[in-house]
């Protein structure tokens, strides 16, 4: 899986930095191209040169290079790289990456990464138990970082313990299975529904609501990550797209969600209705900006949109799979179990406005998977891209049965 592949090796200063230049030479084995930005104490560990020996490509430690003040960028390789490993990623490395701090190349590479992030811990197993190393490291799986567990042995510290750098053997195996898993979609098309629906009442003015449509864009890069090809059909947000295999079909109103989801139904394996539809539309959009009365109440007669999942429910073709949100505020289980049931969704992703930091525009979410057979799956509060894996993940496991 790891043939072709571009790998930014990230090399902090521990003393398993001695094991990078055979990490290296093991990934350019598997047909890697592999670059490697170093912070300045990792060169007092292994040398510059053996790594540029072994990879081919000069190494980086630098913003600039100080002879003829060339500029070391590092959007460009997080741009380039397809897989980040920070191997080893010392305790203070980590501390930075969790808080953001970016003072040196390997870390503002971190922050400019679009690519998926690995880090492969090494410290003594002191460092590592401490709880604001389990805090960082907390932090950074929220975030979305892959951590390659420490294995258990003789530290450089003479003790012994849970600390020591996964093998490079080990490293290599983790990149090589997460790849492999990225293609778990391979030849699926995965239509999403997300964001909010606007209901025009006149030219200037809608009927709308908070939806950010950062989960259904979780799901999208999900989905495209691991080789679905994907049609995003979005209502109106501020998110951008950057992968290529997501195409996305931008609507208003709940009837051209409608329209785009109905006419993709018959190429969908997967159907995600993860969009905040506006159930009503204003009955008679006004053509002119409406004025002030001068006097007394103003009513808008209000119609009944379409319900998008229960038209595609209707409309579910044998081996379709289909999976629909609900928030929901109180009667949670029995109000989401009605509407996968109503809408023939084989499994509900519920949340509650009831959990902090869940839900509408905040970049976590807690969800409970409730499955039309009957099972219920609570999942801890997470990222939004995690809870996005934990779904497909789910999804995948249905599909396959
Ligand atoms: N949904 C849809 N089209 C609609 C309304 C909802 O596709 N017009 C989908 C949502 O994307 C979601 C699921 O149906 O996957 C449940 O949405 P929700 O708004 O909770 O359902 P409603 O049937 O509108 O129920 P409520 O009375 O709670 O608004």
């Amino acid at each position: 899986m790891l043939k072709g592949k571009n790998i930014l090796l990230g090399i902090t200063g521990g003393i398993a930095a001695y094991k990078c230049a055979g990490l290296a030479r093991l990934l350019v084995k598997q047909g890697c191209d592999v670059k490697v930005v170093m912070t300045p104490l990792a060169r007092q560990f292994v040398t510059p040169l053996s790594m540029a020996t072994v990879t081919r490509h000069p190494i980086l430690v630098d913003f600039f290079n100080p002879e003829n003040g060339e500029w070391n960028s590092h959007v460009s390789l997080g741009l380039w790289a397809d897989a980040y490993l920070i191997a080893p990623a010392t305790a203070n490395s980590l501390g930075k990456m969790a808080n953001g701090i970016a003072d040196n190349l390997l870390l503002t590479s971190y922050l400019s990464a679009r690519c998926p992030v690995f880090v492969a811990p090494a410290m003594d197993l002191d460092m590592y138990a401490h709880k604001a190393t389990q805090r960082n490291l907390d932090i950074l799986r929220a975030d979305g970082v892959n951590i390659i567990e420490p294995e258990s042995g003789f530290l450089a510290s003479g003790l012994e313990g849970k600390g020591r750098m996964a093998e490079p053997e080990a490293i290599v195996a983790a990149l090589d299975a997460y790849f492999a898993e990225q293609q778990d979609l391979a030849g699926k098309t995965v239509m999403i529904t997300a964001g909010p629906t606007y209901e025009k009442i006149d030219p200037v003015r809608f009927i709308g609501n908070y939806s950010s449509g950062k989960m259904g864009f979780a799901l999208a890069e999900e989905c495209a990550r691991r080789g679905a090809s994907v049609k995003l059909v979005v209502g109106p947000v501020s998110l951008k797209t950057s992968t290529p295999n997501i195409e996305r079909i931008d609507v208003e109103s709940a009837q051209e969600m409608h329209d785009a989801a109905v006419a993709l139904s018959d190429i969908a394996d997967i159907e995600i209705l993860c969009a905040a539809v506006a159930d009503y539309r204003v009955a008679q959009q006004a053509d002119h900006k409406i004025k002030r009365e001068k006097t007394g109440a103003m009513t808008l007669e209000l119609v009944p949109n379409p319900d998008i999942a229960a038209e595609l429910g209707r409309r579910k073709r044998d081996g379709q799979l289909m999976i629909g949100f609900a928030l929901e505020t109180n009667d949670e289980q029995q109000n989401a179990a009605g509407k996968c049931e109503r809408k023939n969704l084989d499994f509900i992703v519920l949340n509650s406005l009831r959990d902090q930091n869940a839900g509408f525009r905040y970049d976590t979410n807690k969800v409970t998977i409730l499955d039309r057979n009957g099972d219920v799956t609570p999942y801890d509060l997470k990222s939004k891209a995690l809870v996005a894996k934990d779904i497909i993940d789910y999804a995948l496991k249905k599909l396959n049965k």
